[in-house]
């Protein structure tokens, strides 16, 4: 499909395709006046990367048709999966999906925060039908972040963000990652300094039995203290294809998992004590927290130091709270590319 997402916002009004398009990609300060600024530029159809405590988001208005087309067309995102909501608050939320009283306890324990809750849509909702990819559930969060929850406000809308990175690519956890990725094709950039969980949120599917449909910054146990067992059949990534292991987050080097004796020439990333010869390590104590937090760094700097056609070799992390949300984020640093 070849689509011609025109701008029709800010200073550039060329006919230019987005895709040929050079935008000079301002760097926000989260301040009144910044978080104003990019306010306007999101009600005018504009993309602005926003911290969140997972990982940057490139937010757009989620009613906004344009706006999330953009969305699809600056990440180069291959197909059009559905994109996750954020939202400032319950209230919000509740006038976009409907909530019965599994989600209403589960958003009372786990939002503001990491939890993601696929709902059904409601009717009137007005987000664009390209967020939803057309299906009958939207998926809502709720962030933490100070950053983020100021400019939801500021906006006083929903916005679509998925991770600010090219399709494909290490998600961004710092402002810089964001312009090295995608610098030239948004409009602005807020910089609210590193993010501190450093993994995507967990995504809980409630549209139904609950299902995880992808681990992430809340840890399932946390969630089966609430719901019980939480069945773990879906796939978020692939929806139509469970258990295929798409390549995603994936790093110049190739990737090997689960590695206590690395191979000559491979750069050791390791997880705990019990690593000395490691060149990186996700958490030296064996925190999974700090683990977490560090993932995405630590894949960029591995692959910075492995070089053209390097190699990486990961310790194991064991399976279990934040490491399930590791461990999945690895698995697919380390898929054959296609
Ligand atoms: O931490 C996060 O969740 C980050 C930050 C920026 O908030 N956002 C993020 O968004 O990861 P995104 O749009 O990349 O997540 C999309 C995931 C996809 O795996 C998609 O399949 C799933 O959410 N998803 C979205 N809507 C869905 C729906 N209605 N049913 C099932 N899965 C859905
Ligand atoms: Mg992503």
């Amino acid at each position: 499909m070849d689509v011609d997402y025109r701008l029709a916002i800010g200073a550039d009004r060329s006919s230019h395709t987005l895709r040929h398009m050079h935008l000079d990609t301002l760097d926000i300060q989260p301040d009144e006046a910044g978080l104003a600024r990019a306010a306007a530029i999101l009600r005018a159809g504009g993309l602005v990367a926003m911290p969140t405590e997972t990982v940057y988001g490139l937010a757009g208005d989620a009613r906004n048709g344009r706006a999330v087309a953009r969305i699809f067309a600056a990440k180069a995102r291959p197909q059009f999966n559905p994109l996750i909501v954020h939202i400032p608050d319950l209230a919000m939320a509740r006038h976009l999906a409907v909530f019965d009283a599994r989600a209403e306890a589960v958003a009372a324990a786990f939002w503001p925060g990491a939890l993601t809750l696929v709902l059904p849509l409601r009717a009137n909702a007005g987000l664009s039908p390209l967020v939803t990819a057309g299906l009958t559930t939207v998926a809502l969060r709720c962030p933490a972040h100070a950053v983020a929850q100021a400019l939801l406000r500021a906006f006083g809308g929903p916005l679509a963000a998925p991770s600010a990175n090219p399709s494909g690519r290490v998600s961004p956890t710092r402002a810089d990652h964001v312009r090295a990725g995608l610098g030239g094709r948004i409009e602005a950039i807020i910089d609210g300094g590193p993010c501190a969980v450093g993994v995507e949120s967990t995504i809980l599917g409630l549209d139904g039995v609950p299902l995880l449909l992808r681990p992430g910054g809340v840890a399932q146990e946390a969630l089966e203290a609430l719901l019980g067992p939480i069945g773990t059949g879906g796939s978020a990534e692939k929806p139509n294809a469970p258990g295929q292991l798409a390549s995603h987050y994936a790093p110049d080097a190739g990737v090997r998992l689960g590695v206590t004796a690395p191979a000559p020439g491979e750069v050791w990333v390791g997880f705990g004590p019990g690593c000395e010869g490691a060149a990186l390590n996700l958490s030296p104590s064996g925190d999974l927290v700090q683990a977490a937090a560090a993932l995405f760094q630590v894949l960029r700097d591995a692959d910075h130091l492995a070089g053209p056609g390097g190699r990486i070799a990961f310790a194991p992390v064991p399976e279990q709270g934040l490491g399930r949300a590791i461990n999945d984020r690895l698995r697919r640093a380390a898929a054959p590319r296609s």
